[in-house]
């Protein structure tokens, strides 16, 4: 898998005058072509079984209608939304489902697109809820994963990028809600993050 970039780079204009931004971790660019890689891979391997897209909100949003568009079968979506209990830069593991999805799993091949893997526990506990609906089969592609910080045994079928373990923001994610619509993915502050 590749790594992004670790040469430090900055963010680019007009973002470099924000003093709350860091250093740029995933450009654009690297957004897109490892996209499409992920989605020639998706579609070599559900050839024969169209996933359904399960995003988790809100994160996800972004990665999804990307990841989606570079994946050739007629994949169905749904979404849900989860909060976990924490401070707002790291998670306490105890996840709430705000939104639940629309569609019944049961049989379906399905696909959960998350944005960002930190300690693990947030997808541990979905896999779990989801599991139990009975799907065909249940995988997971997450864009980023952070380096040595996952704790709990998550298996992750495709990833985008490994990061270093520093709070992130953009393409989705966010600080306080703020950053969800950059275009690449940088660090926030200098926030170490664990
Ligand atoms: P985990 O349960 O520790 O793996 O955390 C996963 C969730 O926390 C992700 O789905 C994100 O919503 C959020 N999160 C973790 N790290 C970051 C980050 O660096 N920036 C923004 N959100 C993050
Ligand atoms: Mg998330």
């Amino acid at each position: 898998m590749p790594g992004a970039d670790r040469t430090p780079r900055r963010v680019p204009p007009p973002f470099d005058e924000d003093p709350d931004l860091g250093e740029l971790v995933v450009s654009e660019d690297e957004l897109a072509s490892r996209i499409a890689e992920l989605g020639k891979a998706i579609t070599a391997d559900y050839a024969e079984r169209p996933p359904l897209l399960v995003g988790v909100l809100k994160g996800a949003f972004m990665f999804m209608a990307d990841l989606a568009r570079a994946i050739e079968l007629p994949v169905e979506f749904d979404f849900m939304a989860v909060a976990s209990y924490g401070s707002a830069t790291r998670t306490s593991g105890v996840v709430r489902i705000v939104k639940d999805l629309d569609l019944d799993l049961t049989d379906r091949h399905v696909l959960v697109v998350e944005d960002i893997v930190d300690s693990g526990l947030t997808l541990s506990y979905l896999r779990r809820n989801l599991l139990v609906r009975n799907p065909a089969s249940l995988e997971v592609c997450a864009l980023l994963v952070k380096e040595g910080r996952v704790k709990r045994e998550v298996d992750l079928r495709y990833v985008g990028f490994e990061i270093p373990p520093t709070f992130v923001v953009g393409y989705g994610l966010d600080a306080g809600e703020r950053y969800r619509n950059l275009p690449f993915v940088c660090a926030y502050r200098d926030g170490e993050d664990g």
